[in-house]
């Protein structure tokens, strides 16, 4: 794997006691063992208010200090891994508010995407899609899809549980990781030196 491309795993629930973590962990161990260099961009952890930019995103003119450090940090990926649990049949609203501060730092880029929920999270990752194609991602077809049921041991609903994934889940990652870095290599062409 190339391992000059670098993956930001994005972690795409804010909650205390999220089970977000716990995915995206796995996610990074996988992707580490498989040769990847990734990145940790934890959402809670940026804390972005609901936007307050005063101009949209596509016209680059940031002004606050948490847009200025979401962008270099989005911008310093070449790619990047949507770690998304399943929201009332769609992805969070802080993805979608943390996609809406930037664009240039998104655009000619590949991603992929993790779901997970009670079914998968694959609701909340076919919503994000057409999102992530208006800032001009390009998402890869292969995607991981983890059942809260099936995928995770839990005591009872509020235990947060540990992910125990089923056999097909890792090499399903790591095509998924696969396919990520030849559209990232192939796309670095597309875009102005940074
Ligand atoms: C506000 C909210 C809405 C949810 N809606 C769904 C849903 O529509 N479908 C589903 O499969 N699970 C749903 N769940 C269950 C979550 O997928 C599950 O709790 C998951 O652990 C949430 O991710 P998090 O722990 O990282 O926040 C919902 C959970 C929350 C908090």
């Amino acid at each position: 794997m190339n391992s000059n491309i670098t993956i930001g795993i994005v972690v795409g629930s804010t909650r205390p006691q999220r089970r977000g973590g716990i995915v995206a962990d796995w996610v990074q161990q996988v992707a580490e063992a498989h040769g990847a260099t990734v990145e940790l961009l934890d959402l809670a952890a940026f804390d972005l208010p609901m936007l307050d930019e005063p101009s949209p995103a596509v016209r680059g003119d940031y002004t606050r200090p948490h847009t200025l450090r979401w962008a270099a940090a989005v911008a310093g990926c070449d790619a990047f891994v949507f770690v998304v649990p399943e929201y009332n049949h769609s992805f969070p609203a802080a993805v979608k508010n943390a996609i809406d501060y930037l664009f240039a730092e998104w655009k000619d880029k590949a991603a992929g995407l993790v779901g997970y929920g009670v079914q998968g999270g694959v609701r909340a990752v076919e919503a994000l899609r057409p999102v992530l194609a208006e800032v001009g991602i390009a998402d890869v077809r292969t995607q991981v899809c983890v059942n809260l049921m099936t995928d995770f041991v839990l005591t009872g609903p509020t235990d947060v549980g540990r992910i125990v994934p089923a056999g097909h889940q890792e090499p399903t990652l790591r095509r998924m990781l696969d396919e990520v870095v030849a559209w990232a290599g192939a796309l670095r062409g597309l875009r102005a030196p940074a």
